[in-house]
C-alpha cells in the first residue's frame, strides 16, 4: 500500500507572519505521527522560516518551483541545488500556472524534473488538460504527452504525479471523482508499462478545487494516492481535515 500525500501549494500567499501561524497551528493538529504523508509548498519567501518551524517535524517541506541549472545567471530564479541545501524535500515541476502563465514548456518541465533528482528531491509532476481539450476528447493524449516528455529519460528517483485538471484549478468545480479515476489508472497503466515494477511505487495525486467537503470523494478512489491543494490549503485546519479525509479516518464533522 502507498502512503498517500497530502501537499499544500500555498501559491502565492501569506506573509511571514501568516506563515509562521499556520504553521504552528498545523503542528499542533499533526501530532507527532500523521497517517498520511504531509508537505507545505510556501512561497520563496517563507521557505527558511519554514525550513525552521517543520525542522524535526513530521511535515515535509516542498517548493513550488525549481530552477534545473545549479547556479549562474538567472536573474529571479531559485535552483533544485539552492532548495536542495535549505532542506526541501518535494518540489512542483509544471505546475499548469507555470506551463500557461509563464510559457514552461514540456522540454522545460522534463529538465526540472531530472535535475530535481539529481539534487535529491522528489518531484512532483503536475499533468492536465484545458477544458477545450477534454471537450475535444483529447483529455489523455495531452497528458500521455506531458508524461512523455517529462519522463523521457526515465524515472530516476521517487516521483510524484498530481492529475490537475487546468479548468478545475481555482474555479471551485471539481473534476467528476469518476473521471479523477479514469485518468489516474490510465497514468498508472502508462507508467508500469513504461517503467515496470517502479511505476507502481509512483503515488498519484488529485488537484483542483479540492476542499475539505469532497476530499474524500476523490481519496477514497483505487488509484488516487493524495491531493494537492491550493485555496482549501490556505487555512490549516481545513488542510488537516482533507489530510485526514486521504487516512480513511473520516472525521465526525
Ligand atoms: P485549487 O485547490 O485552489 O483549485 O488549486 C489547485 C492547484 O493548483 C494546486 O496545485
Amino acid at each position: 500500500m502507498l502512503k498517500p500525500v497530502v501537499a499544500a501549494n500555498w501559491k502565492m500567499h501569506k506573509t511571514l507572519k501568516e506563515a509562521e501561524d499556520y504553521l504552528h497551528r498545523l503542528l499542533e493538529l499533526v501530532g507527532a505521527e500523521p497517517p498520511v504523508e504531509l508537505v507545505i509548498c510556501p512561497s520563496f519567501t517563507a521557505l527558511a522560516l519554514a525550513a525552521r518551524v517543520l525542522a524535526g517535524s513530521p511535515i515535509a517541506l516542498g517548493a513550488q518551483n525549481g530552477h534545473p541549472q545549479k547556479e549562474g545567471a538567472f536573474t529571479g530564479e531559485v535552483s533544485m541545488h539552492q532548495l536542495a541545501d535549505l532542506g526541501v524535500r518535494y518540489v512542483i515541476c509544471g505546475h499548469s500556472e507555470r506551463r500557461h502563465l509563464f510559457g514552461e514548456t514540456d522540454a522545460f518541465v522534463a529538465e526540472k524534473v531530472n535535475a530535481a533528482w539529481a539534487y535529491g528531491l522528489t518531484p512532483i509532476l503536475c499533468v492536465g488538460e484545458t477544458l477545450e481539450e477534454r471537450r475535444a476528447g483529447q483529455a489523455w493524449e495531452v497528458v500521455e504527452r506531458q508524461l512523455r516528455a517529462a519522463l523521457a529519460d526515465g524515472l530516476s528517483g521517487p516521483l510524484v504525479i498530481a492529475y490537475e485538471p487546468v479548468w478545475a484549478i481555482g474555479t471551485g468545480v471539481p473534476a467528476q471523482p469518476q473521471d479523477a479515476q479514469d485518468m489516474a489508472r490510465r497514468i498508472r497503466a502508462w507508467l508500469v508499462e513504461h517503467f515496470g515494477a517502479a511505476g507502481k511505487d509512483v503515488r498519484i495525486q488529485y488537484g483542483g478545487s479540492v476542499k475539505p467537503e469532497n476530499a474524500h470523494a476523490f481519496l477514497r478512489l483505487p488509484d488516487i494516492q493524495g491531493a494537492l491543494v491550493g485555496g482549501a490549503s490556505l487555512d490549516p485546519d481545513a488542510f488537516w481535515r482533507i489530510a485526514l479525509a486521504a487516512s480513511g479516518d473520516r472525521p465526525s464533522w
